[in-house]
């Protein structure tokens, strides 16, 4: 008897670690940095200033194509000291140079890479994201600096067609000084999942928890540039429907109302998040959302505008010594089977310590719910009535 129990827990501990093997020996990837995914592994022949030839895997893990430069914290070209974001080592990529990495996925799940990128002479640089054999790709525009450092984080989602991919960096630019050109550190990727609609709330990932990696140490939170669709969207259930970048923050750099996450909007109506919510047509409802700072020293006043079906409110923030937030809400009778709930930052806002990163108001929490009790009271009355009834037909059995 004895035998036989440890028997079973023996062949469970057996299978736990064929699993893990297995899970090993797939690659599967884990969220995070990719492999040298900082650019901080020495290539054999060590760190040098020269340029990496046409298809050189001088860079650890990673393949490149054309131009490829391993740059390093402090140096100097032509007066102007290179920005790399994080660590001592960053790459910059040539014109139509560019870099990638074979990562393991999971065919049909959707991922968020992660990377920071600063751009160098060129004004109009920028880089072309892909994931292939996805087909698809993201422009990120780099004229844009949001923060004082010179460099910013970025995420793009895509979905996985197949059990294995790329991730791509590109410079699409041909200037005519061909040392300039992007600079990329820092790239991590991670599997998001789609949170579940919550029952007394209409609004899918309204609490923003779930969306792209973001380094615990890095203190810039993530811009997530325009992204129209709703079902590869490195913050699930959103788009950034503006032209400009929204910013993902965490709790462990800014003020966040609940949870670990939150939104900053930036850019005034250039910045614009929005969710097309499930409503039922002539029924009131109240959205609520909890508006605030960042604690980022963002110079007031600060402000939203918040949009629920036909409604639009002009929402300011009421600086309380005791809270970095407030809720706010706004009433709206739908229309129609799917709302549109979308804010926007009412002021171009800029720190006020230096003058130039771009903050904003913070949101959070944003609940769309029938209003009145009337619906939940009927609503508890029917499911009891329902479990009486199933009860009833028990007895009967
Ligand atoms: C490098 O890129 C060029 C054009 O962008 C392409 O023709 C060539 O095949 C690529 N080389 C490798 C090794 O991928
Ligand atoms: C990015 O590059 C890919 C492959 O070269 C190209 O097909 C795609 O159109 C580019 N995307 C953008 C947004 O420029
Ligand atoms: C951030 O953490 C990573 C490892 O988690 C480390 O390699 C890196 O040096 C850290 N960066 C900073 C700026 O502390
Ligand atoms: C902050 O809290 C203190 C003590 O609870 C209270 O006396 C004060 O009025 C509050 N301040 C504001 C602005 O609400
Ligand atoms: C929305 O309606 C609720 C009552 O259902 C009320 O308490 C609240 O003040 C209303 N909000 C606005 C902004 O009118």
């Amino acid at each position: 008897m004895r035998r036989m129990v440890w028997g079973s827990t023996r062949s469970k501990w057996v299978t736990l670690c064929v699993i893990l093997l297995l899970r090993f020996a797939a690659g599967q990837i884990q969220d995070g940095l990719l492999i040298n995914g900082d650019f901080e592994t020495q290539p054999s022949g060590g760190f040098s200033n020269e340029k990496l030839g046409d298809g050189s895997a001088a860079i650890p893990n990673w393949k490149s194509n054309g131009t490829v430069e391993l740059i390093e914290s402090g140096q100097k070209q032509g007066g102007m000291i290179l920005i790399v974001p994080q660590g001592s080592h960053a790459v910059r990529l040539g014109n139509d140079a560019e870099i990638s990495q074979e990562v393991r996925l999971e065919k049909g799940a959707l991922y968020a890479v992660t990377f920071s990128a600063a751009r160098t002479c060129a004004q109009l640089e920028s880089l072309n994201v892909s994931a292939p054999p996805s087909g698809a790709s993201q422009s990120i525009d780099l004229q844009t600096v949001y923060s004082v450092q010179g460099w910013d984080s970025y995420a793009w989602a895509f979905e996985a067609e197949d059990d294995g991919g790329r991730m791509v960096f590109r410079n699409p630019g041909m200037e005519d000084d061909p040392t300039c050109g992007p600079v990329i550190d820092d790239v991590a990727v991670k599997k998001l999942f789609t949170p579940e609609k919550p029952k007394d709330n209409a609004v899918l990932n309204g609490d923003f928890e779930e969306g792209a990696w973001m380094f615990r140490n890095e203190s810039l939170g993530v811009l997530l540039p325009t992204n129209l669709d709703d079902e590869t969207s490195a913050l699930p259930g959103w788009i950034v429907e503006s032209n400009r970048a929204v910013r993902y923050i965490d709790s462990y750099h800014f003020a966040v109302p609940q949870g670990k996450r939150a939104i900053e909007l930036l850019s005034g109506k250039e910045g614009i998040i929005s969710q097309m919510v499930q409503t039922t047509p002539n029924k009131p409802y109240r959205m609520s959302f909890s508006l605030g700072h960042a604690g980022d020293s963002c110079k007031q006043p600060l402000a939203v505008m918040a949009f629920a079906g036909d409604q639009a409110q002009n929402i300011h923030y009421t600086p309380n010594a005791n809270s970095t937030f407030q809720t706010a809400d706004v009433n709206f009778t739908a229309k129609a089977e799917r709302t549109r709930v979308a804010f926007y930052s009412v002021y171009y806002n800029t720190r006020s310590d230096d003058m130039s990163s771009l903050c904003g108001p913070v949101v959070d929490d944003v609940r769309v719910a029938l209003s009145g009790a009337s619906r939940s009271v009927l609503g508890r009355v029917g499911w009891l009535l329902v479990s009486g009834f199933v009860l009833f037909c028990l007895v009967l059995v």
